[in-house]
């Protein structure tokens, strides 16, 4: 199911949801800024944003997050060629990468989840200079919601609140029992993790598995947060995704949504999105809007550019230290 969904919206992706193949190969031009609409018109620049952030003439920041941002914390992400997870999964013995995420195969199987669970579990890493931006905008009062693709948890090791969060993909902050829903202790679970034991229910034996949402579930129900959030949105910040994560969410519940890419084309249409990934991806290329900008290149590097057209590369550095040595102190 998970598969048939992915090639699905592939299709989709590459079609455009006008049904036309869209050409995307001139539409970035050599600075990175994209989404003009004719030559009369201005294109909107990486300095417009930051103009708007700096003066508050935006307020209402949207953050879309993927594994692109953690790259830099040294965690793979899933899809780069050679380098992402879905390349460096023989190790595990799946029948194909997409599985170690697939409930059918995590029953037959758990082991393989449990030990990249292991490799990615909070703790292991540490936030980067990105997270810190975005703890940065929301110290400032300007980040109405980070919504995040990953399940390393470093947005709160960062210090962003929960409450600001989204953590679409879910969290290894709890887990369920499979059988009987009860949930497990994070602390157990934590402590099987990392003795390479599956963790197993007191109550019913039933495998327990962390809330991360596999292939066909639901997605979390603050999830729906969502459909106030980007109706809201004054700027919308996207970063080190693909924007393909078709397939999580088509499970029969309330909270079956559409996918990141889609969400994306949520705001309103004047609302001023900037996209910062090596790829141009989703909507950018198939649907792109006036407003749009799009950094094209490391994250990292693009991220200080932004920090620095703000003025904020100082206070940054400051918070980065500051929460180092914090973490530092926990020896996390
Ligand atoms: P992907 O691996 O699909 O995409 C990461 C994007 O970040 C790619 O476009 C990369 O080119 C870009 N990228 C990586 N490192 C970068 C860097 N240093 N600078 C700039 N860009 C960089 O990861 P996601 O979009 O997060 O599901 O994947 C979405 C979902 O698919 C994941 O949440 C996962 C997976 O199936 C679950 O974990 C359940
Ligand atoms: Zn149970």
């Amino acid at each position: 199911m998970a598969l048939w969904g992915r090639r699905a919206f592939s299709a989709l992706r590459v079609w455009g949801p006008g049904g036309g193949r869209k050409c995307i190969s001139n539409s970035v031009s050599a600075s990175g800024s994209f989404g003009s609409r004719g030559s009369s018109e201005k294109k909107f620049s990486l300095q417009d944003v930051a103009e708007l952030i700096r003066t508050r003439a935006c307020q209402r920041v949207v953050v879309m997050v993927g594994a692109g941002i953690s790259t830099p914390s040294g965690i793979p992400d899933f899809r780069s060629p050679g380098s992402g997870l879905y390349s460096n999964l023989l190790q595990y013995n799946l029948p194909y990468p997409e599985a170690i995420f697939e409930l059918e195969f995590f029953f037959h199987n758990p082991k393989p989840f449990f030990t990249l669970a292991k490799q990615l579990y909070p703790g292991n890493y540490r936030p980067n200079i990105i997270h810190y931006f975005f703890r940065l905008l929301d110290d400032k009062g300007l980040l109405l919601r980070l919504y995040t693709q990953n399940i390393d948890g470093l947005e709160r090791v960062s210090g962003i609140p929960v409450s600001k969060l989204v953590e679409a993909h879910g969290t290894f902050a709890s887990a369920t029992c499979t059988v009987c829903r009860r949930s497990f202790p994070e602390k157990d679970l934590w402590a099987d993790v990392m003795m390479d034991k599956v963790p197993c229910c007191p109550v019913c034996t039933g495998i327990v598995k962390p809330d991360i949402v596999f292939f066909g579930e639901p997605l979390p129900e603050r999830f729906l947060l969502h459909v106030l959030d980007f109706p809201m949105a004054d700027l919308l910040l996207i970063l080190g995704t693909s924007l393909e994560n078709q397939g999580l969410n088509s499970g029969p519940c309330a909270c079956q949504v559409e996918p990141f890419a889609s969400l994306s084309e949520a705001v309103r249409g004047s609302v001023p999105r900037l996209l910062i990934n090596r790829d141009l991806v989703g909507p950018f290329a198939w649907h792109p809007r006036s407003r749009d900008v799009v950094q094209l290149g490391d994250v990292v590097h693009n991220v200080e550019r932004l920090v620095e057209l703000l003025g904020w590369t100082e206070e940054l550095q400051d918070l980065v230290q500051r929460e180092t040595g914090k973490l530092d102190g926990r020896d996390i």
